[in-house]
């Protein structure tokens, strides 16, 4: 029983907590000086590390969080997918620096901010990658690197319970699955809405018709192709399922050596030497290190703040390139030029939209998107009597995950071998360390390799069941990379500063008006046809790469909330910030478990893999205890 409040902490949060949680106060306690281990973050990864470490009451945990418990309607409303990014309370966001490529545009970085992270906020889409992202991974240190598919399976299998969708649904829609791929012992639920849209089915079909789109048998099978997937979301209360339903509800209170401190911004690690002895942290509103607290761990402090803020802390800490931490007068650590570049993320509003004009089989999701009342109204009643219908959908469980060879036949060769053939200093920042040049070396070795495989997907077409406006592209590989760096005049209280570089590679542009045509033929070449298409954007005037490249750059976001990438699991030599133990580099005691330790995305959105890699995690903190 101790979700711990810090009385001196700002009253406005306080009166909050105290409003809508009352039993929160009678839950205070005083913080213990030291645990075996501190956890900075109580996301996705942080709360499913600390549920797997403290399960054998032989460690005690303290996790250390900036949001609060949270669980509203917008929260737990599973109903298409974002009503989490309705309430400004359950994320931040930012601005990124302007992007030139974009015509100047800033993108609004965004991510979960409560116990449960980005978690509680996301749009439930339950996916991983092919095989080849992982053993990619592992790769990078050599062949017996146990950083691979068969590496990773038993851990998507402990990370996620699944539930086979209703009989009626894998008839209608002819849902193909397989219960190898998959768990039952998780309290992390992935399960399929009782109902979805007709059109699907005619969505599925029609890109079937394309040449070499394969249906594999599960869409865990780690495989390309086009297939269902499930939502997490937990099917006896049909509300959301995540890190804090499964990892932390009735689990923290229930053991003594498990600690929870919400409402705090941890500041830095705290070093003996190199040895990493606990954090600083002051409350979540604080603007100055005033009344700063501190914590020791006597293990292992264990980072999990994500991928926009792992490497602000590391940097704050000591930990980053150089010539950074002294512009911003804090005392280096150690030199780890990797901490904050190698940065990625997803792509979208890209490819084409098109209306399927005549299209008129009732309902679809255009009867949400566009506010048929009539037809809103019934979904909550059914939904309200008896938990069925269409507001148990997400944001959608059906899509493409297509081979650049399916996408483009007749130019993925050239594109890759142009791509291969790159300098690699010649697209990452001015004055980028030689061992981030090299990780990016070996990452466009084994990225070309991928650029021609039939076994990686590039081009994602995620279906959302729309008729008037279909076509959701998501760009799953991008080769540009860019940074999340510390403000060098306010490191600990000013955001991040996040540049996506967003189509600094050309090769992106190259690939992405490969997907602008080839989201046409699926329009125009496939049994759609027989809908009347018409191309809503960029229109069919728009023809030639300088137009089509001139429509993305007003269009595209390069953020589909899927950042990855800057503490690296790599060689330190490849500008490594952890090893394959996810120890630090350079460091004793400090550890990361978080989303950036992936060295390059997976071929599908991340939050199946960030469970994974959590689970995988425990095991490794454990197994060195
Ligand atoms: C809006 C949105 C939609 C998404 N949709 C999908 C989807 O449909 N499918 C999918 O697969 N993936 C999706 N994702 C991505 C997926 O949810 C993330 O990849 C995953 O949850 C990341 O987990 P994490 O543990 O790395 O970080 P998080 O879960 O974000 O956890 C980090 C935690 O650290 C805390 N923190 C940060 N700084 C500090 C500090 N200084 N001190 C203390 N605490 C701190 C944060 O408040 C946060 O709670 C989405 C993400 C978002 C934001
Ligand atoms: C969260 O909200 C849901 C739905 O209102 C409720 O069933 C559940 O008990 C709540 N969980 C907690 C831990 O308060
Ligand atoms: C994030 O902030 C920007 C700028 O204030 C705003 O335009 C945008 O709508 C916000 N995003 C969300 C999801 O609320
Ligand atoms: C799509 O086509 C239908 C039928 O012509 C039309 O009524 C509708 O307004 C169109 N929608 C859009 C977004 O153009
Ligand atoms: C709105 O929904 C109702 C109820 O499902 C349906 O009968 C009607 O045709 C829909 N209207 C439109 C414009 O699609
Ligand atoms: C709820 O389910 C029952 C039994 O199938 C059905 O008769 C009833 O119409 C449903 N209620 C609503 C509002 O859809």
């Amino acid at each position: 029983m101790h979700l711990y409040q810090v009385f001196t902490s700002v009253i406005g949060l306080f009166c909050a907590l105290t409003q809508a949680y009352p039993n929160i106060l009678q839950r205070t306690e005083d913080l213990k000086t030291e645990y075996d281990y501190v956890i900075v973050g109580g996301g996705t990864s942080g709360l499913t590390v600390a549920d797997r470490l403290t399960e054998n009451g032989r460690y005690s945990v303290l996790v250390l969080e900036r949001g609060i418990f949270r669980n509203s309607t917008f929260v737990t409303t599973v109903n298409r997918g974002f009503f989490g990014i309705l309430d400004p309370a359950n994320f931040f966001n930012f601005s990124s620096v302007p992007q030139p490529l974009l015509n100047g545009r800033t993108v609004s970085v965004i991510g979960g901010q409560m116990l449960g992270g980005s978690s509680g906020v996301n749009g439930f889409q339950v996916l991983r990658g092919q095989k080849e992202d992982y053993d990619r991974w592992g790769q990078y240190f050599g062949p017996k690197s146990d950083w691979s598919w068969n590496g990773l399976l038993p851990y998507f299998n402990k990370a996620w319970n699944f539930h086979p969708p209703s009989r009626d649904l894998q008839q209608h829609f002819n849902i193909k699955y397989d219960t190898k791929f998959w768990g039952s012992t998780s309290k992390i639920h992935a399960s399929f809405p009782t109902f979805s849209w007709p059109i699907l089915k005619t969505q599925m079909e029609a890109i079937g018709d394309i040449p070499g789109v394969k249906f594999p048998s599960d869409s865990g099978s780690g495989e390309t192709g086009a297939y269902w997937h499930p939502s997490s979301v937990d099917p006896s209360v049909v509300l959301r399922s995540f890190a804090r339903t499964g990892h932390w509800d009735g689990i923290e209170s229930s053991r003594s050596n498990y600690h929870t401190l919400t409402g705090q911004k941890v500041l830095k690690v705290l070093f003996q030497g190199k040895k990493a002895t606990g954090v600083s942290f002051v409350a979540a509103d604080a603007t100055s290190q005033a009344g700063a607290r501190t914590v020791k761990a006597k293990k292992e402090v264990i980072i999990a703040a994500g991928t926009l803020h792992t490497p602000q802390i590391l940097q704050a800490s000591g930990i980053g390139p150089k010539d950074l931490l002294r512009q911003a007068n804090i005392n280096v650590v150690v030199d780890l030029p990797g901490v904050g570049a190698n940065f990625q993320d997803q792509p979208f509003n890209i490819g084409a939209f098109f209306n399927l004009t005549t299209w008129n089989i009732h309902p679809d999701a255009d009867d949400l998107w566009l506010n048929n009342e009539t037809f809103i109204a019934e979904a909550q009643a059914e939904f309200d009597a008896n938990r069925t219908g269409p507001n148990t959908i997400a944001s959608g469980n059906s899509g493409a995950w297509l081979p650049l060879n399916v996408v483009s036949p007749t130019k993925f060769r050239d594109i890759a071998a142009r791509y291969e053939a790159q300098n690699p200093a010649s697209y990452l920042p001015a004055g980028t360390d030689k061992t981030v040049i090299a990780g990016y070396q070996a990452q466009k070795k084994a990225k070309a390799k991928a650029l021609k495989s039939s076994g990686s997907a590039i081009y994602n077409f995620f279906f959302t069941g729309r008729a008037q406006r279909n076509g959701a592209i998501v760009f799953l590989h991008p080769t540009s990379r860019g940074t999340v760096l510390i403000n060098p005049s306010d490191p600990y209280f000013s955001a991040p500063i996040v540049d996506y570089r967003a189509l600094t590679n050309p090769i992106d542009l190259e690939i992405l008006i490969e997907f602008t045509h080839f989201t046409r033929k699926v329009f125009t070449e496939t049994r759609f046809k027989h809908y009347n298409p018409v191309e809503l954007e960029p229109g069919a005037d728009v023809k030639t790469p300088a137009q089509i490249t001139a429509w993305l750059k007003g269009m595209l976001i390069p953020s589909c909330f899927h950042p990855i990438g800057t503490a690296a699991m790599l060689p330190r030599n490849l500008g490594g910030v952890v090893n394959e133990k996810l120890l630090v580099y350079g460091v004793i005691g400090l550890s990361v478990v978080d989303a950036s330790i992936m060295p390059d995305l997976p071929g599908s959105y991340t939050q199946q893999t960030t469970y994974a890699v959590a689970e995988k995690a425990a095991d490794i903190i454990k197994a060195r205890a």
